[in-house]
């Protein structure tokens, strides 16, 4: 039976995010419809994240889960990077994924659905020349801050990490097609737009580069804020630190991963950046805009870690006073050269240096926070919070702010994009998640068990634990 309500759960980066928004988009204009919170639906697609095994594992205990009471189950696809990783093979270890598609061929979904649905069990895997985005409707609804893809794959190749395998070679995509998209983003009602990419610093038409393409997206009447996100240190141009300095429109926040303090450690990962040329990069990020948020994100416990190298990390974040940072155990990935090296590190050990860090990581954001205490500013507001008259937005630091109990109330949310609002206290939020006792994970409510397994506070959107949570989807 061809389904006609469909459901995609999305795990893992923004990226799977926004893919996530374009199959909704895609299965919506072959007339299926979302299906409501709590109602099964015909089609369930998991766009699954292959960053660390806990998120990879994840993907087929969901699976599991997919049986209904009475024995059916609805059609399920396996997207995202554990398609890309597994392709065939996912079908050997789960028989009920109907079909496997990975990040680069998604726009085949409605014919692969309707193979599956006569029977077939299609798996592809391929990276096409043709990119799927020429494939894809075009866009109409945008949320307030909404994610525009403009660069995919990873050339790097870090030990430790699965993206190059899973998403490919660094591909930039046009910048009339990356223009065009936000016009239509903004006139569906964005006023934020976050400019996405694996190295989305990387970003490069041939001549122009990024810098480039915030200058002209920041000429879009309608749209207040632009961000990015995820850079590497290498990619970082003169003219990217610069349009910091100049383009009103870009926001003072940048997620700049160093994944380590200790450069014995830097060149063991592949990484070509070292403590030295990563301070100095960010001293210049300073001098260019003084009020900047820096974040970062740091994997502990790496093969071959001594105690005098994680050291190094924690002096790295003390010199840095991130605003935000996320923090990793090492996960062995097959594959990747990391996993075979010597010297793999204990697991107690592991947790006690992840420990560490998210206290020390905490100290500095807490500090952050406390800086804002008093300053007004424009929050861009997002969404109704839980209680009434609640709204729920983000400065431009990046940092979630409620706004209690004032008009607009809840119906007229969405119209009232924009807020100004002082920082008057400080509490419990998806700032301090990584800070807050267990208890607070539970006071957060969230939705039970699941996380409270995974000790994620469903902070987003990156709590620690985002990969084992299902991401934020279009309402
Ligand atoms: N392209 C970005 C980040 C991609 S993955 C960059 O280069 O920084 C997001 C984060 O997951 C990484 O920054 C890293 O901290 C973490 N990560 C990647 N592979 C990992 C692994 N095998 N184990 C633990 N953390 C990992
Ligand atoms: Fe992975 Fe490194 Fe590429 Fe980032 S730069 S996606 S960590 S290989
Ligand atoms: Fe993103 Fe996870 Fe793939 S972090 S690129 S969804 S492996």
């Amino acid at each position: 039976m061809t389904p006609k309500t469909f459901k995609i759960k999305s795990f893992g980066c923004q990226m799977n995010v926004y893919d996530g928004e374009r199959m909704s988009e895609l299965l919506g204009a072959q007339g299926m419809a979302a299906a409501a919170d709590g109602e099964d639906a015909d089609l369930v697609v998991l766009n699954t994240c292959h960053i660390r095994e806990k998120a990879a594992e994840k993907a087929y205990s969901d699976i599991g889960r997919l049986r209904r009471e009475d024995g059916s189950k609805p059609l399920i696809a396996l997207a995202g990077c554990v398609a890309q990783a597994e392709g065939a093979e996912a079908r050997r270890r789960s028989p009920m994924i109907d079909l496997v598609v990975g990040p680069q061929a998604y726009h085949r979904l409605p014919e692969m659905i309707a193979q599956a649905a006569g029977g077939g069990r299609p798996v592809d895997t391929d990276m096409p020349a043709i990119s799927k985005f020429d494939a894809l409707p075009a866009r109409r609804r945008a949320t307030p801050s909404a994610f525009l893809t403009v660069q995919e794959g990873c050339d790097k190749f870090c030990t430790y990490c699965v993206v190059p395998y899973t998403r490919g070679a660094e591909v930039s995509r046009p910048w009339d097609d990356i223009v065009a998209e936000a016009h239509a983003l903004v006139d569906g009602g964005a006023r934020e737009i976050v400019l996405l990419g694996q190295n989305v610093n990387a970003w490069s038409d041939g001549h122009r580069g990024l810098a480039e393409l915030i200058r002209k997206l920041a000429t879009i009447a309608g749209l207040e804020r632009i961000r990015y996100t995820t850079s590497h240190p290498a990619d970082m141009t003169d003219a990217l630190i610069a349009a910091h300095g100049e383009v009103d429109k870009l926001m003072p926040y940048l997620h700049l991963p160093v994944q380590s303090g200790s450069n014995r450690i830097l060149q063991a990962m592949n990484r070509s950046h070292t403590t030295d040329t990563y301070l100095r990069l960010l001293e210049r990020m300073r001098a260019a805009r003084p009020d900047i948020a820096l974040s970062g994100d740091f994997i502990v416990a790496f093969p071959g870690e001594t105690e005098r190298d994680f050291e190094a990390t924690l002096q790295l974040v003390d010199e840095v006073r991130y605003a935000a940072a996320y923090s990793f155990k090492y996960s062995a990935r097959p594959g990747t050269p990391a996993a075979t090296m010597e010297d793999q590190i204990p697991r107690d050990v592991m947790e006690d240096r992840l420990r560490r860090l998210h206290e020390r990581i905490n100290t500095h954001q807490l500090a952050f926070n406390r800086s804002k205490v008093g300053v007004h500013t424009q929050i861009l507001i997002e969404r109704a919070g839980r209680q009434d008259g609640q709204m729920i937005g983000k400065s431009p630091w990046l940092r979630s702010r409620r706004r209690p109990r004032h008009r607009p109330a809840r119906a007229r949310v969405r119209a009232a994009l924009f807020a100004r609002a002082a920082v008057r206290r400080l509490r419990p939020s998806p700032d301090y998640h990584r800070a807050a006792p267990r208890g607070a994970h539970r006071r957060a409510g969230q939705q039970g068990a699941d996380r409270r397994r995974s000790g994620c506070c469903g902070a987003r959107p990156r709590c620690p634990d985002w990969p084992l949570q299902p991401a934020r989807q279009r309402p």
